[in-house]
């Protein structure tokens, strides 16, 4: 068995580990990644495609915002809809930003492009089995690639593999966990098909929720509510377009632009926290620590603030043998990760039907949207919170 050895050994190539490493290398501090899947797989992994503007200005003040920049769609506001009507939230007049939609698998791309033109190391098909001495100075992550094992030595672990990975359970028992599951999924469609709206349509039917989103001028990215554990093989893409049609159906008349359907899965919806989000020398980031209901389109850019942190405090810990920094890293994320989850579940909570839900309970959620869109100080609070809270200091 090998040993290499490294100063932060990083478990995971989503945005949350490639991000932390290309944040690490700019300040000089060396990383390895490791990806139990192919370069290829985590490339072509649809996911989420929001970025607020503080991640948007992070990519791009440290140099892998070009593609972004060029490729990625600013929405200047998003358009709610319910009791057939459009309600716009601007973005613009209320907050002076806007956000920006651009695939996650593109930004992963640009991430792993970026390390390894800078000669940065990115093991990939390396799946970190356990993890050692996390509470010693010398900590090390056990991999198994190409059929041997063999071990990364280094003097921090980050655990960026996401909810399934290993770091968070390898620290279990000295974790505290908040969860609340949704009764309801969503189910995401891939269509070739030019979106039928220039700005994201979240809808609340009564037949359910119903997001219109992009990818690009000819590929739209759709979801509609339905059972947490919906079977995808039961949805017809024919049965898949009618609902989407009734869902967006609108006073005046809107018809969605159909097309053939790439690709179609179901997501359940949670919300989740660890505390803390470090445990001796392991530091969790991302999913690995948190899990966001996409209706905020928050998962990505929490992943984002979590490592902009830990790349900080890493910095003071290497050139100036601070540990402050180190030691605030979860309680630091924790207060915007708390802050971000409100507004994820409060969308969920507001854009969701609930089978549980008394007519009262129906008729005051209508009453709410009615009043986050007509109210200036309810739709900039949507608004801030929408285009991205500040990262910590
Ligand atoms: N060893 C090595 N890699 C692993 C292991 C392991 N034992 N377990 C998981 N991984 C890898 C996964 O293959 C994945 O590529 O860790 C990576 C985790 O990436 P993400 O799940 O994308 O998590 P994160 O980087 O925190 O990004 C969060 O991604 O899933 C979206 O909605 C989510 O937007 C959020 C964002
Ligand atoms: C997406 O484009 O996939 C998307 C957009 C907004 C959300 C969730 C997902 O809230």
């Amino acid at each position: 068995m090998t040993t290499t050895r490294t100063q932060v050994g990083i478990v995971g190539a989503g945005p949350a580990g490639l991000l932390l490493s290309h944040l690490l290398h700019l300040r000089g501090i060396e990383s390895i990644v490791l990806e139990a899947r192919s370069r290829d797989y985590v490339e072509h992994r649809i996911r989420a495609g929001v970025l607020e503007h503080v991640v948007e200005q992070l990519l791009i003040e440290t140099g892998v915002g070009a593609r972004m920049q060029a490729d990625g769609l600013p929405h200047e506001g998003v358009i709610l809809r319910f009791g057939s009507r459009d309600h716009r939230i601007d973005f613009r007049t209320l907050t002076g930003k806007h956000v920006l939609v651009y695939s996650q698998h593109l930004l992963v791309r640009d991430l792993i492009a970026a390390r390894l033109a800078a000669n940065g190391t990115i093991l990939f098909e390396a799946d970190a089995v356990s993890l050692h001495g996390i509470d010693t100075s010398q900590p090390r992550i056990r991999y198994r690639q190409a059929d041997a094992e063999h071990d990364l030595a280094c003097d921090v672990i980050a655990g960026c593999d996401g909810f399934h990975g290993i770091s968070r359970p390898a620290v279990e028992p000295h974790l505290r966990v908040f969860e609340r599951d949704y009764p309801f999924g969503w189910l995401g469609i891939l269509a070739d098909a030019a979106p039928s709206s220039q700005e994201l349509v979240y809808a609340n039917h009564d037949r359910g929720f119903a997001l219109l989103s992009m990818r690009s001028p000819t590929v739209s990215r759709l979801y509609l509510q339905c059972a947490p554990d919906e079977d995808v093989d039961a949805w017809s893409d024919d049965r898949i377009w009618a609902e989407l049609q009734t869902r967006f159906s609108r006073e005046g008349g809107f018809t969605l632009t159909e097309g053939r359907i790439t690709q179609k899965g179901v997501t359940p919806m949670r919300s989740f926290v660890t505390e803390p989000m470090q445990y001796g020398r392991l530091f969790l980031a991302g999913d690995s620590a948190h899990i966001v209901p996409p209706t905020g389109a928050k998962g990505l850019n929490l992943a984002a603030g979590d490592v902009a942190v830990l790349a900080r405090a890493l910095e003071a810990f290497y050139r100036r043998g601070e540990t402050a920094l180190l030691d605030a890293y979860s309680a630091t994320c924790l207060a915007r990760a708390w802050k971000v989850q409100r507004f994820s579940w409060w969308m969920t909570s507001m854009l969701h039907r609930f089978a549980t839900h008394s007519d009262f309970e129906r008729r005051v959620q209508l009453a709410e949207l009615d009043y986050v869109t007509s109210s200036v100080a309810a739709s900039t609070s949507l608004a801030e919170n929408y285009v991205g809270l500040p990262l910590p200091a």
